[in-house]
Formats: structure tokens, sequence, C-alpha cells
């Protein structure tokens, strides 16, 4: 099964400068949980903007075009056929975090969007690949808690394809 994890304001930035533009712990703790129960793709500049790579106890996957990469405890693949590949001799959900190259590459294959929607309006350089919603149904949403440490309003948002 493959999945999309993610969060995006309302306006579909997701990224600034190479990281996130919003502090929100509540969606840290969320993406934990979700990808915790399987393994994670992104694209390399993802992978450059976790501060200590890899994400622990789950296997990392990185898809790169620079076929001399190599990274300690990580599986290096090149191309959309590559991971397609791996995602059919593989048990385990397949996550894929981003970023937006990355899921625009597997916007049509996801089977489930794991997306937190920030009720807020931030700054960014990334945008969220365009998702056809007609092609999915809600399974599941709730309002994240805000608190001292999560100002921003947010929604948990669980898609299914139909
Ligand atoms: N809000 C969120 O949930 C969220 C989630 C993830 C990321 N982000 C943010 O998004 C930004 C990074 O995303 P991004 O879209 O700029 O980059 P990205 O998708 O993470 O990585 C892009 C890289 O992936 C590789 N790639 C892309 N298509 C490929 C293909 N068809 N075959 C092989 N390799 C391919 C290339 O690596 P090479 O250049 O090495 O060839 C490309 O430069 C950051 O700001 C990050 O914080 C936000």
């Amino acid at each position: 099964m493959l999945t999309f994890v993610w969060a995006e304001d309302e306006n579909g930035v997701i990224g600034k400068n190479g990281s996130l533009p919003w502090n929100l712990p509540n969606d840290m703790k969320f993406f934990k949980e979700i990808t915790m129960t399987g393994n994670v793709l992104m694209g390399r500049k993802t992978f450059e903007s976790i501060p200590n790579p890899p994400l622990k106890n789950r296997k990392n996957v990185v898809l790169t075009r620079n076929k001399d990469l190599v990274i300690d405890n990580v599986l290096v693949l090149h191309s959309k056929e590559e991971v397609l590949e791996y995602i059919a001799e593989t048990d385990k959900p397949i996550h894929i975090i981003g970023g937006a190259d990355i899921f625009e590459l597997f916007k049509s294959e996801v089977d489930m969007l794991y997306k937190t929607l920030i009720h807020d309006k931030f700054d960014g350089d990334t945008m969220m690949a365009e998702i056809n919603y007609d092609d999915f149904e809600i399974i599941e949403k709730r309002m994240g808690i805000v608190d001292e440490h999560n100002i921003h309003a947010h929604t948990f948002l669980i898609y299914k394809r139909k």
C-alpha cells in the first residue's frame, strides 16, 4: 500500500527554504504514529531537511538521480520504475513523505492520504502537488488541539482512494 503523509497550509504551501514553514509538534506526533507503521520514501531534498537523519525505526528510502549517492542505512533508488518494483516486493505500507516532486510523481498510484490541513497562511517556496480529491473519500477527520506549543489551528484528514 502506498500513502502520502504531509501537512499543508490554506494555500497548499508545504515548504520554505528547505524546511517546514511552521512549528507544530502535534503534527510531528501524528506523522510519527502513521509512518512508524511502515517504510518512508522521500526525495533527496526532503531527506536533507531532516535534522538527524535517517528517521529512526523505519526503513528510509531516498529518491535521487545521482547514481553516486550512498547514505548509511538508507536505500537509495533512482527512478519511479525502481520505486514501483520496490513497492511490489514490500509487505509493509510505503509512506511517501515528500516533497512536492515525489508527491507529483506518485499521485496517480497513491492509495491513502494522511493530510494535516493548517488553517493559516505562510510564506513558502514549495507547494503540494494537485490531488484530484474526487478520486478519494474522507474516512477520518479530526481537529487538532491548539495550545501554547501548537498555536496554529489544524485538522487531520485521512482519505482512501474510492
Ligand atoms: N509540509 C510537508 O509535509 C512537507 C513534506 C516534505 C517536504 N516538505 C518540504 O518540501 C521541501 C522539499 O521538497 P522538494 O519538492 O523541493 O524536494 P523533494 O521532492 O524532497 O526532492 C527533490 C529531489 O528528488 C529527486 N527526484 C525527483 N524526481 C525524481 C525522479 N523522477 N527520479 C529520481 N529522483 C528524483 C531529485 O534529487 P537529486 O537532485 O538528488 O537528483 C530532486 O532534486 C522542503 O522545504 C521540505 O521541508 C514539506
